[in-house]
């Protein structure tokens, strides 16, 4: 296995882990289980993204790459922000319960997006679906 390759199998599990982590913590916010200010479930969402960024940038080193150079990785960074920002909406700072569950949706939709533009390598990613 090539570095790039084992890079890539790291970026995708900590992709996976990143998705399903939020979505089981928004579960979590739902049913108001006190899980949620458990310290594991604080510490690793941090320890999962940051090896999720840290693995992005060694291939873009690899490739000898800046992200700003391709329309899809600048789309990838963009909705990782939103996906960011929402999901600090969805389990920190709404204030309403129905304003955290919107946020939460809005982020998963947000992630199923980061994952169908890096498949299709096309700032489109599953958009180009809909109205392609
Ligand atoms: C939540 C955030 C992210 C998710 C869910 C995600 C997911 C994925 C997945 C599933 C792949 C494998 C695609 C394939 O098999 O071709 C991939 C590849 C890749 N991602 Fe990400 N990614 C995320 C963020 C980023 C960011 C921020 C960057 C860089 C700025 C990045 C750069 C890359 C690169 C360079 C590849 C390799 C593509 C290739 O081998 O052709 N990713 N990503």
């Amino acid at each position: 296995m090539t570095l790039f390759e084992a890079l890539k199998h790291l970026h995708m599990g900590c992709a996976f882990l990143s998705i399903a982590g939020f979505t089981l913590r928004g579960y979590w916010m739902l049913t108001g289980s006190p899980l949620l200010r458990r310290r594991y479930s604080k510490v690793l969402p941090h320890i999962i993204d940051t090896l999720l960024l840290a693995s992005a940038v060694g291939m873009l080193l690899i490739w000898h790459m800046s992200p700003l150079q391709s329309g899809w990785l600048i789309a990838k960074i963009i909705a990782l922000l939103v996906y960011i920002g929402l999901g600090m909406v969805a389990l920190r700072f709404g204030k309403s319960r129905k304003t955290r569950v919107n946020a939460w949706l809005l982020a998963l939709l947000a992630a199923a997006y980061i994952v169908s533009v890096a498949y299709s390598k096309s700032p489109w990613g599953f958009l180009q679906n809909l109205f392609g």
